[in-house]
């Protein structure tokens, strides 16, 4: 297993300069996980790069050639997993949610060398289930299995690793909240157990529904009797749903990158930043507070959007 998984510099963490923030007392800082990737167009980044780590290793040293997943046409995660696998000689199986369609991030999965697999959405459902997981098995070999969005114990011990870095290279100035936005939660309760009870996580869903508060709390319990509780989550970033955007969040991301220079995604860090300028807005940080936000990459996205839905992001 080449060395970059287990030995990169922590990735930088960059303090942004505005009037909105100052006016508040608030400092924030991002957290650039974006920057951790095999290369400027990786989609393998971000939150990807931590929760697929230890899961590469351990299929590593299980001996298996085979990762299989799951994700929808657009799944940042079936993305980074087929370069992954690319990268780091596995064969990759994406099942992918719906009809067969054709879009970037499909494309550039099947560049990698990932066999896609559509499934309809009915089947697509028994994911979990172990007699269909059998089934796979029989049709395409012995795998290491990801979940989808590649939610599992080893992915959160891989999203606690952005907290030690924080702590050994920030001790002095630890941040009062760090935010993320959340899919399935893994990224959230990872940053909550290398918080070990220290400060406030808070998740940004992207999602409707509130299914995660319930989502994060067994993930925390399968590590702890007495799991943390210095988490929340923040349901009203969501814009309708999943890839479920307005043209005030366009608007916002856009002028983001102007501003700070650092390119956000409509469907995850979009969201969590403009949640988290209307709450800094709305007095939600007391002044003094620093607030942390995880850019967990997500950009391999943006070129699907606006193959989609014309040119809107720049
Ligand atoms: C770029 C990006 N950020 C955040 C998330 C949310 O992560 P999680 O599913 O661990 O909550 C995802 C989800 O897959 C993602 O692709």
């Amino acid at each position: 297993m080449r060395s970059i998984l287990t030995h990169h510099p922590p990735s930088p963490i960059q303090e942004l300069t505005d009037e909105r923030l100052i006016t508040k007392g608030i400092r924030l800082l991002v957290k650039r996980d974006d920057l951790l990737r095999l290369n400027e167009q990786s989609a393998f980044c971000g939150n990807k790069w931590r929760k697929l780590k230890y899961n590469l290793q351990e299929a590593h040293r299980r001996g298996l050639s085979i990762l299989l997943s799951f994700g929808g046409a657009f799944s940042n995660h079936l993305a980074a997993l087929a370069e992954a696998g690319q990268a780091f000689d596995f064969q990759t199986i994406g099942i992918v949610r719906g009809e067969k369609i054709s879009n970037s991030t499909l494309r550039f999965c099947e560049q990698c060398g990932m066999h896609l697999h559509f499934m309809d959405r009915e089947t697509y459902r028994q994911k979990e289930h172990p007699d269909f997981l059998e089934k796979l098995q029989e049709q395409f070999g012995d795998f290491y299995l990801l979940p989808e969005g590649g939610t599992n114990e080893l992915a959160l011990q891989g999203c606690a690793e952005i907290m030690s870095e924080v702590q050994e290279y920030h001790r002095n100035e630890f941040p009062d909240f760090i935010a993320t936005a959340c899919g399935t939660g893994g990224t959230l309760a990872g940053i909550v157990q290398g918080l070990k009870g220290q400060s406030q996580a808070i998740g940004f869903s992207v999602l409707k529904g509130n299914f995660l508060q319930q989502e994060v709390e067994k993930l925390l319990s399968k590590k702890s009797e007495n799991p943390l509780s210095n988490w929340q989550i923040q349901s009203d970033y969501h814009f309708g749903g999943y890839a479920k955007f307005s043209s005030e969040l366009i608007d916002f991301m856009n002028d983001f990158k102007k501003d700070f220079g650092i390119q956000l995604d409509p469907i995850y860090t979009g969201k969590l930043f403009f949640g988290l300028f209307d709450l800094i807005q709305k007095d939600f940080f007391t002044p003094g507070s620093i607030i942390l936000a995880v850019h967990t990459g997500g950009l391999q996205g943006i070129e699907g959007f606006n193959e989609r839905f014309g040119d809107l992001i720049s």
